[in-house]
């Protein structure tokens, strides 16, 4: 045997040996859990909620850190680069379908450069407005949107979030052009909501319903056919006969490509033991957001779902002619 081969095969065995190292002694140290939005946000409250979860079954803490900015992909890009050891994570949702679209040159490849540990919720959306926007109801609402569109502000994540998605499809059902406000998330578009400083915003529940709940905004429609539970005096869009516009939001968890099996699949574990908990799903339910079951809190799910996303959402945008830079 020549020299050559022996050290390549020590090298191997040396690789192996470290790569089984890493994975027996996982996690050994605290862990990061990146949302590319900013806090405050329905992201963000929803990864706090899995870090909080998913600490418990993996017994180190998860700190959650809002790299926000680009709807969503510098915090992507965070994430891309980290060490693939598992100690570095990423919670994001239709922002990594879309910004592939959006983007002409973006640090990373949505699929290429991570790796699925699995879904984690799913949840629909609501069209909220400050509390002195001039319309009593839904109908209300959609006659003085198209009748002054011009005057209308619209706030949103940025390009491609999941609120300027849910904002184009309002706009195309209204057939209007509103004044788009972009924000690094929608936890400060909220505060500048509450403060009268922008007119309405489509936001997921998990950011909304509690301010809904305390009178700090208005709630117009679901963005969808059905009416929310935890809203039920909130009319569906479709009831003010504004039809062809749905939009379900779901979130997933990724790692950096590279990071090994061993350690994905006990972050896959975790957070299939995080979705089944009855304390998680109840948390996300008051917020109207759904935990998805266990069988979709594995890569195979997300990959699907993500290649999904990127083939309807990411040619809806682009036949809307919407690009960020
Ligand atoms: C969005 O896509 O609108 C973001 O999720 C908002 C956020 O989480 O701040």
């Amino acid at each position: 045997m020549t020299l050559r081969f022996i050290r390549s095969g020590l090298s191997l065995m040396l690789a192996a040996t470290a790569f089984q190292a890493l994975a027996q002694d996982f996690p050994n140290r605290a862990m990061t859990m990146v949302m590319p939005y900013a806090a405050g946000g329905p992201g963000d409250t929803i990864t706090r909620v899995f870090a909080g979860a998913m600490q418990k079954h993996l017994g180190q803490q998860i700190v959650v850190d809002n790299t926000a900015g680009a709807s969503g992909s510098i915090g992507t890009a965070k994430v891309a680069r980290a060490k693939p050891d598992g100690y570095t994570l990423l919670m994001i949702h239709v922002s990594h379908a879309t910004n592939q679209a959006m983007y002409k040159s973006l640090p990373y490849h949505p699929v290429d450069d991570f790796e699925p540990i699995g879904r984690a919720t799913s949840g629909p959306m609501v069209i909220v407005a400050r509390n002195d926007f001039p319309a009593k109801n839904l109908n209300e609402f959609v006659a003085y949107v198209k009748g002054n569109s011009a005057k209308v502000s619209l706030a949103h994540a940025g390009v491609g979030s999941a609120s300027h998605l849910c904002g184009l499809m309002m706009m195309n059902a209204l057939n209007v052009k509103l004044n788009e406000i972009p924000y690094k998330g929608t936890g400060p578009a909220l505060t500048d909501l509450m403060g009268g400083q922008v007119d309405i915003l489509c936001d997921q529940t998990s950011g909304t319903v509690p301010s809904v709940k305390t009178g700090k905004i208005k709630a117009y429609a679901s963005a969808g056919k059905n009416r929310l539970p935890q809203l039920p005096d909130v009319p569906a869009i479709s009831d003010a006969g504004v039809e062809g516009f749905e939009i379900n939001i779901s979130f997933g968890l990724y790692a950096p490509k590279g990071t090994p099996k061993p350690v994905l699949d006990q972050l896959t574990g975790a957070l299939q033991k995080s979705v089944s908990d009855p304390e998680v799903r109840q948390r996300l339910e008051a917020m109207g957001i759904s935990a998805v079951g266990a069988e979709l809190a594995r890569p195979e799910a997300l990959r699907a779902h993500l290649k999904n996303e990127i083939d309807t959402l990411g040619g809806l945008l682009i036949k809307a002619g919407v690009k960020a830079n």
